[in-house]
């Protein structure tokens, strides 16, 4: 798709997004959040850790970077007159923007997932999930884009609007450029990142880590989501999982902040993603805060990951 003459480094976001015949206002959406995302990354670098309570070098109000990251963005969505209605990790509600839907698109967005992991240095993202018209509480599979950027020792951005999935590097004059087009993954990990506490694991779960160990797939879990769901992308061979616990059988990531947004991509990648019996993107979400057990990755390892749950951790419920 590139034109001639040109290196694929050369390509930014909004040529990208026009090239592949984004619609107009969808290309001005994700702009925009690329560019709230410079806002984000620099209230990080500037190592304002953003203690909510707290006063600056001027003796003003400080705001925790995750609420700080939420205005900058809601901000940014609230100017961008293409947005109808938003929703933030870090709200109650539905914020509405706009009664006029035509045309229009409904935002979901995690500002800082991993805001904790700030203060010790390590990699946090914002993540995006985009709906046309006015209804956020619908079934992932109807998203029409989602997005995240990672703020790790490089900041990039990767995207899908159903055309395979992107990865954007930001470069020295912060202008997102295409580094890696129509990423994949493959059938079978040999990687895992497990979240959850393991001796809370139930025994379909615990079954299922042990089969991966047994096969020799490494572990590598960072406590981000974004960072650990980017590896598995770029590594094209791993496997996430958030599960179900004995003490908290929906797990913790949530369903429209996090999941829907990471499984489209993932499955834009070849990939899969399940709750442990059914589809992520299938699941209709009947709340703002939904949560979910979540295995996401390597098809065949999300469909292993189906056989020991559905099977295992299902029958063993309706024999007790
Ligand atoms: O948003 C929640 C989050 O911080 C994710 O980024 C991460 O995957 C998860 O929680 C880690 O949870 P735990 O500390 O329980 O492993
Ligand atoms: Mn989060």
């Amino acid at each position: 798709m590139s034109a001639p003459g040109k290196t694929k480094f050369q390509i930014d976001l909004r040529r990208h997004l026009r090239e592949h015949y984004v619609n107009e206002n969808l290309t001005h959406l994700i702009c925009e959040i690329a560019e709230a995302s410079k806002y984000i990354i620099h209230s990080i670098r500037t190592g304002d850790l953003g203690v909510a309570g707290t006063s600056n070098l001027y003796g003003e109000d400080q705001l925790a970077l995750d609420v700080l990251s939420d205005r900058i963005l809601r901000k940014r969505l609230d100017h961008s007159r293409v947005v109808a209605n938003i929703m933030s990790e870090e709200a109650d509600q539905i914020i509405p923007i706009s009664p006029d839907c035509n045309g229009k698109y409904s935002v979901a967005f995690d500002p800082l997932d991993g805001s904790s992991l700030v203060d010790v240095n390590l990699a946090v993202g914002t993540i995006v999930s985009i709906f046309e018209g006015c209804d956020l509480l619908q079934p992932g599979r109807n998203q029409v884009a989602a997005m995240y950027i990672l703020y790790g020792p490089r900041t990039t951005l990767v995207y899908s609007v159903g055309k395979g999935v992107h990865e954007f590097g930001m470069n020295t004059l912060m202008e997102y450029t295409l580094l890696r087009e129509n990423i994949t993954i493959g059938p079978q990990a040999n990687l895992y990142a497990p979240g959850g506490l393991r001796n809370l694991y139930t025994p379909g779960v615990e079954a299922y880590v042990r089969t991966l160990e047994e096969r020799g797939v490494k572990l590598r879990y960072s406590g981000g989501f974004v960072p650990d769901i980017n590896q598995v992308l770029l590594k094209g061979k791993g496997i996430f999982f958030y599960p179900h616990l004995k003490d908290q059988p929906k797990g913790k990531l949530r369903l429209l902040f996090e999941l829907s947004p990471m499984a489209y991509l993932i499955e834009q990648a070849g990939g899969a993603a399940s709750d442990g019996c059914r589809r992520i993107l299938d699941i209709q979400p009947t709340e703002i805060h939904e949560r979910s057990p979540v295995f996401i990755g390597c098809k065949e390892d999300v469909a292993m990951a189906e056989e020991f749950i559905c099977k295992h951790d299902l029958q063993r419920d309706s024999a007790e």
